[in-house]
């Protein structure tokens, strides 16, 4: 198996994108797919949406291009999210770039894998999680659906929670400086959450994403010019919040 890169919520930051894309060509993958939610959030969407067609042979709509093609689903974000996708919605539709975002689907298995924007039983929405919100551990529920779900594939890759970690049935395991490289096991399934690429949210502000070489799951992190990104939300009239967030990776 040739090796390949997994991306996933780039929204709309257009440095972080260039930074990842750099490091996966100076790693000499030339496989790159896209876990969806190119768009959101950020200032570059249309450049996003271009770069992102031109480099990844596989692109998988997020939750956000959802809300850009049925304003309706939008209705349930937060407020600063909401603002977010319907400018980005008015950027996208002047660029004329809308109805190629409707051509994805939000999962597609190839071998023994599933990719996925968000989990398995809702490849869309559902949130794979350590802990519910109430801090009660989701492990139980975790071990049930790698036995029950993952039936015609053994490894599921996904983005959506903005946060890189393995979730096995041994447990959950993170990735940090001095380990970023897991080996997996013939017959093991798991989910591998790839991270963001443009907005992360474990504290790390580096961009995020993964590779995979058959038997190796990789996570790398690259820095990139966070403060130009934020000066752009600011400049385009996006929320504040979206802007302070860059620099503390939450
Ligand atoms: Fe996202």
């Amino acid at each position: 198996m040739s090796t390949f890169a997994v991306i996933s919520d780039v929204h709309g930051n257009l440095e972080a994108l260039q930074a990842v894309l750099a490091e996966i060509d100076r790693l000499k993958i030339g496989i790159v797919y896209s876990l969806g939610d190119v768009v959101g959030y950020g200032p570059d969407p249309e450049a996003c949406v271009l770069l992102t067609e031109s480099r990844c042979c596989l692109r998988l709509m997020g939750n956000h291009e959802h809300a850009l093609l049925h304003p309706a689903a939008g209705l349930t974000f937060t407020a600063h999210a909401r603002q977010a996708i319907d400018w980005t919605r008015q950027r996208i539709l002047q660029a004329g770039l809308l109805d190629r975002l409707g051509e994805s689907a939000p999962s597609h298995q190839n071998r023994d894998m599933l990719f996925a924007h968000g989990a398995v039983r809702n490849t869309l929405h559902e949130y794979l999680r350590e802990s519910d919100r109430h801090g009660h551990s989701t492990f139980d529920q975790l071990v049930a659906s790698l036995e029950n779900d993952f039936v015609h594939f053994r490894i599921c890759f996904v983005g959506h929670n903005h946060k890189p970690f393995l979730a096995t049935a041994e447990g959950f395991l993170h990735p940090h400086r001095g380990m970023h490289e897991f080996h997996l096991a013939k017959e093991e399934r798991l989910y591998v959450s790839v991270g963001s690429v443009g907005q992360p949210r474990d504290g790390d502000p580096r961009a995020c994403f993964a590779s995979f070489d058959g038997s190796r799951v990789s996570f790398h992190r690259v820095a990139y010019p966070h403060a130009t990104t934020a000066g752009k939300i600011r400049a385009r009239g996006l929320p504040e919040k979206l802007a302070d967030r860059l620099a503390v990776g939450k």
